[in-house]
């Protein structure tokens, strides 16, 4: 018989959207959750699920936060050993930083090393799930997919592709996109719990002829992810329109090749012009917010407030190595930040929210991850809300349970984890 756990703490369930009505009611706190076999086999009371399930082992949290692992949805793997890289905006820190390091990534020695560093990375940040790009090389490709593989980890990614304004080294052609991204399509989509994301990197780096391939292997594989970048930078914006004359607009240059749809992704969606939002919207595609990155690399602010209120599909995401770290929390803290500056402050549910139901419903994945409930997959975080010295005596005057983890999402980091769960196991 599977191992079973009953884990006791305050476990954190999402029973709706805190973006609709009063945030906190989108949210229930249970006594106890029950793992067993990879899945959650039961959360209530405390007592009642103790008797319950006699056999099951208990780990006792005390007054710490159980809730769903975060979900972050974009990442760019292959740039964890360059994070934190100074003084660049985009096409320059790209140039500048990016492609060398990414360059590295045809070695799979290399490739398996940094896969596995990002991983141990972000699971003691308690990230359970990430949808990646990783490089041209289809060893990067081979090398993330693995090292999840053996962590039964649940994770997207996709092998970049890129047949233009990259360095020599680093492009693939038209058709050798086509047929390497199908080729780990069929070797790893739906194997586990992996799951494959056609990835042009962004209408720049891509002639028309890949981006249209790249619609056109979309088209064979409509349920798989296609992830990519958009309207990030306004220099960015700029030389989309000197590189696509005739598109309408930079969600354009996507839409013609057939890289506009339901299981669109897209990074970043900053500067979005009126008739781009409208269609993101009515094909109910996927918005990714990146604050740490948008900030650091200077980027703009995401307009949360109004892509919420017009009933967007929005995600959160640390977008390693653009943004400046491997933290949920953090990036909640970011995105807080950004809310405060064009006057709408998030609550803590909605946070907590973007980070695991938000991403993992980006990610079509929000059956499976993303929240504690009956049957969902056991990708868990466990948070001590008084992980260090200044953070506990904010922690002990709180008035209540918001209050009481607003701290942790805003100072808060890998010292707050204080377990993490993978497919049913502790990790972290
Ligand atoms: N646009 C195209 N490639 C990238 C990348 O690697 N990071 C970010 N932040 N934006 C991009
Ligand atoms: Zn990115």
């Amino acid at each position: 018989m599977a191992q079973k756990t009953l884990l006791k703490g305050r476990v954190l369930s999402f029973t709706g959207s805190p973006f609709e009505g009063e945030p906190t009611d989108a949210v229930e706190f249970s006594e106890a959750v029950v793992v067993e076999g990879g899945h959650i086999a039961a959360v209530g009371d405390a007592d009642t699920l103790r008797s319950a399930h006699p056999d099951a082992q208990v780990v006792d949290h005390g007054q710490h936060v159980i809730m769903a692992g975060f979900v972050d949805a974009h990442v760019h793997y292959p740039q964890t050993a360059m994070i934190a890289s100074w003084g660049k905006r985009l096409i320059d820190w790209l140039n500048t930083y990016t492609f060398p390091e990414e360059m590295k990534f045809g070695d799979p020695t290399y490739a398996a090393e940094i896969a596995n560093r990002y991983l141990d990375l972000t699971a003691a940040h308690g990230t359970t799930t990430m949808c990646s790009f990783c490089t041209i090389h289809p060893e990067s490709v081979d090398a993330f997919f693995a090292a999840a593989q053996a962590r039964n980890q649940r994770v997207v990614a996709g092998k970049t592709c890129m047949d233009r304004n990259a360095p020599e080294g680093l492009r693939d052609t038209a058709k050798t996109a086509y047929d390497q991204s199908e080729v780990l399509l069929e070797k790893w989509h739906r194997v586990d719990r992996l799951t494959y994301a056609i990835t042009p990197r962004f209408s720049p780096t891509s002639t028309p002829e890949q981006l249209e391939a790249m619609g056109a292997l979309w088209a064979e594989h409509p349920h798989c992810l296609m992830q990519t970048h958009l309207s990030e930078q306004t220099d960015e914006i700029a030389w989309v329109r000197e590189l696509f004359p005739e598109a309408r607009d930079y969600l354009d240059t996507y839409e013609k090749f057939g890289l506009l749809g339901s299981h669109g992704v897209y990074g970043h969606v900053i500067h979005l012009e009126a008739r781009e939002r409208d269609r993101l919207r009515e094909v109910d595609a996927a918005l990714i917010h990146c604050p740490t990155s948008n900030t650091f690399i200077g980027s703009g602010l995401f307009d949360m407030t109004g892509l919420m209120h017009d009933g967007h599909r929005v995600g959160l995401a640390t977008d390693t190595g653009g943004g400046s770290s491997f933290s949920m929390l953090h990036t909640m803290a970011s995105a807080y930040e950004i809310g405060q500056l064009r006057g709408a402050p998030l609550h803590a549910a909605q946070l907590l929210w973007l980070g695991t139901v938000g991403s993992a419903r980006s990610l079509r994945l929000d059956d499976r991850i993303g929240n504690i409930a009956l049957g969902m997959e056991a990708d868990l975080v466990v948070l001590d809300l008084a992980s260090t010295p200044a953070i506990a005596q904010r922690e002990a005057c709180a008035d209540d349970i918001w209050e009481a983890i607003f701290p942790t999402i805003m100072m808060g980091d890998d010292r707050a984890i204080a377990e993490v769960w993978i497919g049913g196991a502790a990790v972290a």
